[in-house]
């Protein structure tokens, strides 16, 4: 994770297995297929992928355009490129694949180059995503699409909870949501992106001119029962135990959102108060989950945005 509030290492074992653990459980079966015939997608497209780490986003439609087609994506992380390079022959097959190093500010194509320009979970960790927005609709082909998936996580942050664990009491609530708001303003002014911006995009391809612009919202609901028997419950149990009752991984990514919170105006004192209880939850978690006790609920705000460029 991000030291001293410095952009992310996404080669960093943490976030890399995040990459792979997230994208397993994204979407619901189906929704690709649908989210495929309303983006319009069709053979033999070329399609870039700004950011691409593990070349998820070509893995996934790699389907529905790859035959007869041409996916590069492009990543300023050498790492992730390469372990992306070396596993992209498993699902490559009929057409070609590059993977690319490159400024998501300063992409390497010419004006007018790509059928679809794509990104994932990218926008929101930039300083500068108009910017980047801009680059996408420049390297887009006349009539080419832009596709962005992208969340509103401070929004996913404040709504309520649905789990076994206790409420909270309302001034313990209200004080956890002014932390997330704070710390997306210091985040936005440390320059690590705006975990809202999701949500903004549509106005955005607006304002670069785009048309056809649509919005779907994800619509998978994650479930977390006992006794925690399916895949998807198992990598999420797992993935509890790694991020958050693993006290020294919970202890780091608070200290990283604590240094937001401070640079983006707030009071440490009121942090360490939050952390104090939040910490308590936690053990209260770990003991439903030893005596199967504890569930959750949950969906997501995760955009895919489309827009296209004028013919
Ligand atoms: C959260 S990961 C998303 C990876 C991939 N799109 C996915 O959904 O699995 C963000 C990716 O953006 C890349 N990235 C961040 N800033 C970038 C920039 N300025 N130019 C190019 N890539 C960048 C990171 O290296 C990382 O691989």
């Amino acid at each position: 994770m991000g030291k001293n509030n410095k952009p992310i290492d996404w080669s960093d074992k943490c976030w890399k297995e995040m990459l792979v653990y997230q994208r397993k459980m994204l979407w619901t079966e189906g929704t690709i297929d649908n989210l495929a015939s309303w983006l319009g997608l069709r053979q033999g497209m070329t399609a870039v992928d700004i950011g691409c780490g593990l070349g998820y986003l070509g893995y996934t439609y790699w389907p529905y355009f790859g035959r007869g087609g041409h996916y590069i994506g492009i990543d300023n992380n050498l790492d992730n490129l390469k372990q992306a390079g070396e596993a992209s022959p498993e699902w490559t097959k009929g057409g070609r694949t590059d993977f690319v190093n490159g400024s998501a500010y300063q992409l390497p194509f010419p004006d007018n180059y790509a059928d679809l320009v794509m990104c994932q979970v990218v926008m929101i960790h930039l300083a500068e995503p108009e910017k980047a927005l801009a680059e996408m609709v420049r390297v887009a082909k006349p009539g080419g699409l832009i596709m962005c998936k992208e969340p509103d996580n401070l929004s996913a942050s404040l709504t309520q909870h649905c789990w076994s664990l206790p409420d909270f009491d309302v001034e313990t609530q209200l004080l956890m949501k002014k932390i997330h708001i704070i710390s997306n303003i210091g985040r936005i002014k440390l320059g690590l992106g705006d975990a809202s911006f999701g949500r903004k995009i549509p106005h955005v391809l607006k304002t670069l001119g785009l048309v056809d612009i649509g919005i779907r919202n994800n619509d998978k609901v994650h479930y977390l029962d006992p006794p925690y028997d399916t895949p998807m419950m198992k990598n999420a149990i797992e993935r509890v135990g790694k991020d958050i009752l693993d006290k020294n991984r919970r202890d780091k990514l608070s200290a990283w959102e604590r240094e937001q919170f401070v640079a983006g105006g707030g009071d440490p004192a009121e942090y360490d108060k939050m952390k104090i209880k939040a910490d308590d939850v936690v053990e209260e978690m770990r003991t439903q989950i030893e005596q199967g006790r504890y569930h959750a609920c949950a969906g997501s705000m995760f955009f895919v945005i489309k827009g296209r460029k004028k013919s």
